[in-house]
C-alpha cells in the first residue's frame, strides 16, 4: 500500500532544487556497475541519498547511493548512482519514489539501465539490449493503493511503455558507432535468488529475451507520471541453465566493467540527440 504522498515527493524535490542551479530535463538510473556514467557529468552537484528527505538507502555492492545533477553531452541531467530494488525489502512505491521526485524537479525523459541475464540464446554476455517492452513478474505494482490524480491516472496505458521514438534514436546512435544493439523484452522478477532453469524456459516461452531484478516498478511509475522512457539492458551473463555454470554477482560486475566503454558511448551519444 502506498504510504508516500505528494507532500513527501514535494519535500524531497524542494531539498534537491534548493541545491542546484539548473533544472534537469533528463533522468538517468544506472544499474549494477554502470554508475561510471556519473564521472562524465560536468559541474556536477552530488547529493547523498541519505540527505534527501524520505529517500531510501541502497544496500547492494556495486550501487553507490547518490544523485548527481549537472551537464552531460550538453544536456542537463539528474543521474541516480545506485537504485532501490524490491529484493532489498523496499516496497514498489519506495523503489520508484526517486522517479516521482525526478518528475517533480522537471524531468521529461528517463533513461533506465540495468544488468540482465540473457534468455535469448542468440545473445552473448556483453551485448547491449534496447528494451522494447517488459513483462512484470515481480507480483508488485507501485500504483497499488489510492490514486493521486495529481500524479497520474488510475489506469495508465502501458501499450508503449518504452518509447519507439527514443528507441529509434538509440538504434541510430549504435549504428553510427558501429555496434550491434539487440532489442527485446525484459522480464522483471523480484529476486534476490537467480532464476531456476525451469523458470528461464518458461520466460523464453512467454517471449522474454532478458531477465533482471529492477526497472519495472520505476518504469510503471514513470509512465504514470507521463515521462517518456528508454531502457537499456547490459546482458551481463547468460540466464540460468543456458551455460553449464553457476551464476554469480561477480560475473555480472565483470561483464559490465568490460562493456562500459560501449555503454558510455551509447548513452552519451543518445543524450545529445534527445
Ligand atoms: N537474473 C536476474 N537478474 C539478473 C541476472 C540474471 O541472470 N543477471 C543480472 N541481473
Amino acid at each position: 500500500m502506498n504510504l508516500l504522498t505528494g507532500a513527501h515527493i514535494r519535500e524531497a524535490a524542494e531539498y534537491i532544487t534548493a541545491r542546484i542551479k539548473v533544472q534537469p530535463e533528463i533522468g538517468l538510473i544506472m544499474g549494477s556497475g554502470l554508475g561510471i556514467l556519473g564521472d562524465y557529468i560536468e559541474n556536477a552537484v552530488t547529493i547523498a541519498y541519505q540527505d534527501i528527505p524520505h529517500f531510501p538507502l541502497s544496500t547492494v555492492e556495486g550501487h553507490a547511493g547518490e544523485l548527481l545533477i549537472g551537464t552531460l553531452s550538453g544536456r542537463t541531467v539528474v543521474l541516480m548512482r545506485g537504485r532501490f530494488h524490491m529484493y532489498e525489502g523496499y516496497g514498489p512505491e519506495l523503489t520508484s519514489f526517486p522517479v516521482r521526485v525526478m518528475k517533480a524537479i522537471g524531468v521529461k525523459t528517463l533513461v533506465v539501465t540495468n544488468a540482465a541475464g540473457g534468455i535469448n540464446t542468440g545473445y552473448d554476455p556483453g551485448d547491449l539490449m534496447l528494451i522494447s517492452d517488459h513483462i512484470n513478474l515481480t507480483g508488485r505494482n507501485p500504483l497499488v493503493g489510492p490514486n493521486d490524480n495529481e500524479l497520474g491516472v488510475r489506469f495508465p496505458d502501458m501499450s508503449e511503455a518504452y518509447s519507439s521514438r527514443l528507441r529509434g534514436l538509440a538504434r541510430q546512435t549504435a549504428e553510427a558507432q558501429g555496434f550491434t544493439l539487440r532489442e527485446g523484452v525484459y522480464v522483471g522478477v523480484l529476486g534476490p535468488s537467480y532464476e531456476t532453469p525451469a523458470e528461464i524456459r518458461m520466460m523464453r516461452t512467454m517471449g522474454a529475451d532478458a531477465v533482471g531484478m529492477s526497472t519495472v516498478a520505476e518504469v510503471i511509475a514513470a509512465r504514470h507520471s507521463g515521462i517518456e522512457v528508454l531502457g537499456i539492458s547490459c546482458i551481463s551473463n547468460m540466464a540460468s541453465g543456458i551455460l553449464n555454470q553457476p551464476l554469480s554477482h561477480e560475473e555480472v560486475m565483470e561483464t559490465t566493467e568490460r562493456v562500459k566503454t560501449r555503454f558510455l558511448g551509447l548513452v552519451n551519444g543518445l543524450i545529445s540527440l534527445l
